[in-house]
């Protein structure tokens, strides 16, 4: 018994020492993989065929076209878009240092960097590869460091190479834990604790948000909700059907009855119940729960509209906060709604309307209207006109019912 009971606890602690080790593996490659700012790829190695040694994302999708297929249709493929491209146009003459420090996360490769540091001043940079610069987050950003391909375990679990490396194309792969690990978007998705403020809160603070929820302690990491099969799609508040999974929205009574002269008393109730982090989890999307009685040809009656908005609101110069009003894991916001009907009452129409990017809309908006672009000569101005447009057309809606009025008898 003795001795069973003194292996256990051996094993015990091999295994917890294995748990502290894997732990700290992966912290270890992550801050050596994302070291910013990355360094050039170097000479490839000379057995590289060309597309091989390529890091355009097409070339990667010649040998891996389901990847290629879903990355496109992605934000990070996007992250070079015209209301990013658009302001560093004009920041990269005005503000060099502030403009460089985009690339980090918007297009963190060297090759992508049109200029490097040199002291106080400023070189082009002789690695720059215009069109890789136009692709975002591509392939190799976060799979290739020194031309050396990284990745996930095999699905399986093991790390071990099918086969002689050097058999393989691109050297095959040096698999790690990292890549299912939270730790891997954090880099991004997460601003240091001497980064901006407001209100006391980091501007940015998706891993930490997620680090003190109950997914974290249940072990589900970024990787299993916006990589689900390890799909390269990355859907968030910019998608319907992503929003509707990590939510449940609730009207009661269920089946209401309203009457011209009666007074309504409805409920919609909206539950953070599948989103990892706080709903929203950045300062630039607005949920708008709304109630209202709408007239026979469905136009708003004035006076009768009542909303209730989630959201992490801050000023365009980002001066200050105005409101937090996002919802922790488990936390649901209500709206209620208590209004007698108007005569001219055919419905009474309830909504929840996700605004992804209601913040760029105002801020793009304002850099319009103020011509701070021209002030840089506006090279960037057309970019921002398109980013507008495209912040304004965003919003969709989650959830919609149109409760009819019975007429008074
Ligand atoms: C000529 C074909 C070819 C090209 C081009 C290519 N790959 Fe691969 N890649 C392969 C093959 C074959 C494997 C499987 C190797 C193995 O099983 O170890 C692989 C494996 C991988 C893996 C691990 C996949 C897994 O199953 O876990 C990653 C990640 C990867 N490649 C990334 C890239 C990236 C990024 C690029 C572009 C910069 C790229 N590859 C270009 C053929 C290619
Ligand atoms: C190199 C930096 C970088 C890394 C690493 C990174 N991201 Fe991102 N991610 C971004 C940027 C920048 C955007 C915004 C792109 C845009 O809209 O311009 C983004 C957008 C997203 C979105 C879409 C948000 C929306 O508004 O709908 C999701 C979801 C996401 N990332 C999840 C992840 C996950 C999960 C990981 C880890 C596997 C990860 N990201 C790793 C930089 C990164
Ligand atoms: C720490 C990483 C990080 C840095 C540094 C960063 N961003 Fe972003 N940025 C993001 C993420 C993540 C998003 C996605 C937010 C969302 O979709 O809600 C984003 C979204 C955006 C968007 C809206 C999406 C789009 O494509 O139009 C703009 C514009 C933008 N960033 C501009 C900038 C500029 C300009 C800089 C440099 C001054 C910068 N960012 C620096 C991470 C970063
Ligand atoms: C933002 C970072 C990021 C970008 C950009 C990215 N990947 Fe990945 N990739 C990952 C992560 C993380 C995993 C592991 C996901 C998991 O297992 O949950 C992965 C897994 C893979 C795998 C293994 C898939 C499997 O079924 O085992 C391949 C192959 C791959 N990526 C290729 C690509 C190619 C090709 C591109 C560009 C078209 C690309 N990746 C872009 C982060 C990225
Ligand atoms: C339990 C599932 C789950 C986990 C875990 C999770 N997310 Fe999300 N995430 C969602 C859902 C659902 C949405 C869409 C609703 C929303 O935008 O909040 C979302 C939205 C986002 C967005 C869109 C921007 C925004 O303002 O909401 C980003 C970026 C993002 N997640 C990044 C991450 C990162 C990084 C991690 C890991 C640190 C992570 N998520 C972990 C489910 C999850």
């Amino acid at each position: 018994m003795r001795s069973r009971t003194a292996s256990v606890a051996l094993t015990a602690m091999v295994l917890l020492a294995g748990v502290a080790t894997a732990g700290d593996l992966v912290a270890d490659f992550v801050a050596r993989h994302w070291k910013a700012p990355l360094a050039p790829q170097g000479t490839p190695p000379s057995r590289f065929t060309p597309v091989e040694a390529s890091l355009a994302p097409e070339s990667c999708g010649a040998c891996h076209p389901a990847q290629l297929a879903d990355w496109k249709t992605s934000l990070h493929a996007k992250s070079m878009g015209p209301g990013v491209a658009g302001q560093l146009a004009d920041m990269l003459h005005a503000d060099t240092a502030s403009a460089l420090s985009c690339y980090r996360c918007h297009a963190p490769l060297a090759e992508q960097r049109p200029l490097n540091a040199a002291g106080q001043t400023f070189e082009p940079n002789p690695v720059f590869d215009a069109a890789l610069g136009a692709h975002g987050i591509p392939c190799a950003g976060c799979h290739v460091r020194a031309h050396e391909r990284f990745g996930p375990p095999r699905r399986a679990g093991s790390l071990a190479s099918a086969a002689p490396r050097d058999t393989l194309p691109h050297g095959g792969v040096t698999r790690t834990p990292a890549f299912l690990s939270s730790e891997f978007c954090r880099t991004c998705h997460q601003f240091a604790p001497d980064e901006f403020r407001l209100n006391g809160k980091l501007l940015e603070n998706t891993y930490n948000e997620w680090k003190a929820s109950r997914y974290a302690r249940e072990g589900v990491q970024c990787q299993d909700c916006h990589m689900p099969d390890r799909r390269h799609r990355w859907r968030g508040i910019h998608d319907a059907d992503m929003v509707r999974g990590g939510v449940t929205i609730t009207l009661a009574p269920d089946a209401p009855r309203l009457r011209t002269g009666a007074v309504a008393a409805l409920t919609l109730r909206l539950r953070n119940t599948g989103v990892g982090h706080a709903f929203p989890t950045y300062v630039t999307p607005r949920v708008v729960m709304r109630a209202e009685q709408v007239d026979g040809d469905g136009g708003t009656i004035a006076g009768t509209r009542v909303e209730r908005t989630i959201e992490r609101a801050v000023e365009v110069d980002l001066s200050r906060e105005i409101r937090d009003t996002r919802l922790m894991p488990g936390r649901a916001a209500i709206l209620t709604y208590q209004r007698k009907i108007d005569p001219r009452a055919a419905h009474v129409r309830v909504a929840v309307v996700v605004e992804p990017d209601a913040f760029y809309a105002r801020f793009f908006a304002t850099v319009l209207k103020e011509n701070l672009v021209e002030a840089g000569a506006g090279r960037g101005r057309a970019q921002i006109e398109r980013a507008h447009e495209d912040a304004r057309r965003s919003p969709f809606t989650i959830f919609e019912r149109a409760i009819a009025v019975e007429a008074r008898r």
